[in-house]
């Protein structure tokens, strides 16, 4: 295990400073924050995909810090709360500010998670010894898809209302008691008053649920140390650094880059990754001509529409995210980083691809070939979790892996 082989650290912030001894003497906060932060040793050769993680986590925080001030002004109540958004906008001062970073940083928030996943999927992160790590990435994901979708419902807008209607009108596929899911839901029987007050109260209560969660997520990256770029194990103190100031540096520039981004969308087009129908107060007597979630729902949106059946639509749509649990025993593949893996590539880059693709369907009509075109993408989908990651490596030839991570990071010098 990784944090168990030493590096060589700087001198202690408590050998340095008196004041930082006295208060560690009495409470070891420092030394804690030492050792389990700064001075954990982590692989030398990652690269910045491996700063999506911190990125997610300043987003996280982000959310959180903004959801107060707009929990201040906001009113969870079926009258007041389009109104409540809209003082917030033009008379809470830089309220504006506080709702554009909320709303842009969910999609931005999504946007890192989504690229960290990214990450996982080709280095083969998930696999042993790090099954534990990856399930608990999921449960936050799933976390904060139930967060975003609540969240999208307080403004009470049109797309609001329409969307919390079809989404929790899926409940009521499941045989016999589905539809008294439905109204427990719904805390009676349409989404009115009561169904805005829970879903406001969860909606400010899931955060931190997620916040308990990335703590499990990174005590249990901490037993079982990072993966890598080459998905080698770490074998000895030539193959890691700690992570102050190697990967604190590194980090930042993520943050900057990640920043510059947040920021374009915040200040010039904030809602450019929302729908226009949410700024009409919310109208239990029109339905908008197409109802769409937000973007980061759409692929799995687009499967839930691909199936002809109500029940059969619901179960692939979760079962497109229970599917990622059992992934550490569906790639049976004893290569673990895709770097090294020729036809893995090619399939992984298609299962991007259509992923994207099944997103751009989502928001497209139900109709057509647009239906045909999303069972082909689901099926792929499928495909490639059940069929080609567990027979591929009985066809792939890999390709030789460095004997350490020292000996790419070498390599990796040389060619530069
Ligand atoms: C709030 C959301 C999340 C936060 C704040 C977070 C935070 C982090 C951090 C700080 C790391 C270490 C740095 C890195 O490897 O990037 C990490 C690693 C990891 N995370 Fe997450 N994470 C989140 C969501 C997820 C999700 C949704 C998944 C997968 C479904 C996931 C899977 C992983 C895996 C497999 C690793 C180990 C990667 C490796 O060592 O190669 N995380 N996470």
């Amino acid at each position: 295990m990784s944090n168990h082989i030493e590096n060589d650290l700087e001198q202690s912030l408590t050998e340095k400073s008196k004041i930082a001894k006295w208060i560690n003497d009495r409470l070891p906060i420092i030394s804690s924050i030492e050792n389990t932060l700064l001075r954990h040793p982590y692989p030398k050769n990652l690269s910045y995909l491996w700063s999506f993680g911190s990125i997610a986590g300043i987003a996280l925080v982000i959310q959180i810090l903004t959801g107060l001030f707009l929990a201040m002004h906001y009113v969870p109540n079926a009258d007041m709360a389009f109104d409540s958004v809209e003082h917030i906008m033009r008379d809470v001062r830089y309220g504006w500010l506080i709702r554009y970073m909320h709303a842009v940083g969910a999609s931005m928030f999504f946007v890192a998670v989504y690229i960290h996943i990214a990450r996982g999927l080709f280095y083969g992160s998930y696999k042993s010894p790090r099954e534990l790590l990856w399930w608990f990435g999921i449960l936050i994901f799933l976390l904060m898809m139930a967060t975003a979708f609540m969240g999208y419902v307080l403004p009470w807008g049109q797309m609001s209302f329409w969307g919390a209607t079809v989404i929790t009108n899926l409940f009521s596929a499941i045989p016999i008691v589905g539809e008294h899911i439905v109204a427990w839901l719904w805390g009676g029987y349409s989404v009115d008053n009561p169904t805005l007050n829970r879903f406001f109260v969860i909606h400010f209560v899931l955060p931190f649920v997620i916040v308990a969660m990335v703590m499990l997520h990174l005590a249990s990256l901490h037993t079982s140390g990072s993966n890598n770029p080459t998905g080698v194990e770490i074998k000895s103190k030539k193959d890691i650094i700690p992570f102050h100031p190697y990967f604190t540096i590194k980090d930042m520039v993520g943050f900057v880059a990640y920043f510059i981004i947040f920021g374009y969308f915040l200040f010039f087009y904030p809602n450019s990754l929302g729908h226009p129908d949410n700024y009409i107060p919310a109208n239990p007597l029109v339905t908008p001509a197409h109802i769409v979630p937000e973007w980061y729902f759409l692929p799995f949106y687009a499967i839930l529409r691909a199936i002809p059946d109500k029940l059969g639509g619901v179960l692939m749509m979760f079962g497109s995210i229970a599917i990622l649990f059992a992934l550490p025993y569906l790639d049976k593949s004893k290569v673990k980083s895709g770097a090294y893996r020729p036809l893995f590539k090619k399939f992984y880059w298609l299962f991007l691809v259509n992923f994207l693709f099944l997103g751009w369907l989502g928001q497209s009509p139900a109709e057509g070939w647009y239906v045909i075109a999303a069972r082909i993408s689901t099926f792929y989908y499928f495909t490639y979790f059940l069929i080609i990651l567990p027979q591929l490596p009985k066809f792939e030839k890999t390709l030789p892996l460095p004997k350490s991570i020292d000996d790419h990071y070498q390599s990796l010098k040389r060619k530069k």
